[in-house]
């Protein structure tokens, strides 16, 4: 398998990544071959909403849904060619296997569409997830030989695993979904009560926004606050705070909440805004928090695991492009009054597979260096004060 679109080709690797809004030089973008729905397991109740059309389901996903869902993934590699960015692709395993390790069994696998979820890039770092689904355990297998070959192209390359957990029933709250109301839901994330309790380090890379010296973890279903003490141990020389959105029912990822689109501005999510205390720290440094356009769609494409707000789920180019669903007219109006030129692209095919336009990506590359951006700092969201 080809599992590379090289705009420039001969060109060595450079791992280098401290944002999301710097331009983009290098990228891996996610295939969806073979992927699965999952069975159930003590997180995945986390991210099926009670009335989703998924529940009960578990199996490959439909042939002719994964072709179509590749057919976008494999234009939006051409376009990210096409703009001169270099863009690798992993290599899919045959997901639908069962994983068994001494702590736990689970029927299938998950896939590799979004390796977003798997892969924090830190400066010349690729730090892989402490993923809490039992399914995504063995999905970091997908990129072993991108990484593999980044280790032998760029010496400066840090390749990192965060410690692996081992998510046996002790790992969960038992009982946590049972009867769960969507009111129930929206108590339990302003509480910081999560199906994950603290026992083990938890975390999806796509729930931290880096900002160059500070990441910026939301804390909800899928990442705990002993990842975040683990992060800022990991990352002596970086500032880690935590964030959380008491409006998300379902908080998973931080990347269809809280985008930063240049240094400065962010779209929030107007129904999960950041709460007042925790917007100290981008208020005293003058950065500009603004409501995200309300997605156009009133409901996710079928099979999808992810809300609406996927419209807001964009891939910055640089600080003057980003690339948005081609159907989300309301947030491309919105990035053109923002000053952002605005490629648009046929998405939703894809979205069943894990998310939307960032969480297909991953960055393995982008200009400039740490920068500090939130040099007035509070004691709201930092981990050590
Ligand atoms: N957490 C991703 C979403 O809103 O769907």
């Amino acid at each position: 398998m080809n599992t590379s679109v090289n705009a420039q080709e001969g060109s060595t690797t450079k791992v280098s990544s401290w944002n999301d809004f710097d331009p983009l030089k290098h990228v891996i973008v996610g295939r969806a071959d073979h992927t699965c729905i999952p069975p159930n397991e003590p997180c995945s109740e986390a991210k099926v909403p009670e009335d989703s059309d998924m529940r009960g389901m578990w199996g490959p996903r439909p042939l002719e849904t994964v072709e179509k869902a590749n057919e976008q993934l494999d234009k939006l590699a051409a376009i990210l060619s096409e703009l001169g960015v270099k863009v690798d692709r992993p290599t899919p395993l045959q997901w639908n296997q069962a994983v068994i390790t001494p702590d736990f069994q689970t029927g299938s696998m998950f896939g590799c569409m979004p390796p977003r979820d798997v892969l924090l890039t830190v400066g010349n770092e690729i730090l892989l997830a402490a993923m809490s689904f039992r399914c995504r355990y063995f999905e970091y297998l997908a990129y072993e030989p991108l990484l593999s070959r980044y280790f032998d192209e760029d010496p400066d390359f840090r390749w990192e695993q965060a410690p692996r957990p081992r998510l046996s029933d002790a790992s969960y709250k038992a009982g946590y979904f049972d009867e769960i109301t969507e009111a129930e839901r929206l108590k339990r994330t302003a509480e910081l009560n999560f199906v994950t309790n603290e026992r083990e380090i938890l975390f999806d890379a796509a729930d931290i926004c880096r900002m160059g010296k500070d990441l910026f973890c939301q804390h909800g279903l899928t990442t705990n606050r002993r990842a975040m003490e683990w992060l800022q141990r990991h990352f002596p020389d970086l500032r880690i705070h935590a964030v959380n959105f008491p409006g998300d029912p379902y908080p998973i990822h931080i990347d269809a909440t809280f985008v930063p689109l240049r240094p400065g501005l962010i779209i929030n999510n107007p129904d999960r805004p950041l709460p007042d205390k925790q917007r100290a720290i981008f208020n005293d440094n003058d950065w500009e928090i603004v409501d995200a356009a309300r997605p156009v769609h009133n409901s996710p494409p079928p099979l999808c695991y992810s809300s609406v707000w996927l419209s807001m789920n964009c891939l910055v180019v640089d600080h003057k492009t980003v690339i948005v669903e081609a159907s989300e007219t309301r947030q491309m109006d919105q990035m053109d009054k923002l000053g952002m030129n605005v490629i648009p692209i046929d998405f939703r095919d894809a979205y069943p597979f894990g998310g939307g336009l960032h969480c297909a990506t991953a960055d393995v590359c982008r200009e400039g260096g740490c920068e500090d951006y939130f040099p007035k700092q509070t004691r709201y969201t930092q981990i050590k004060h």
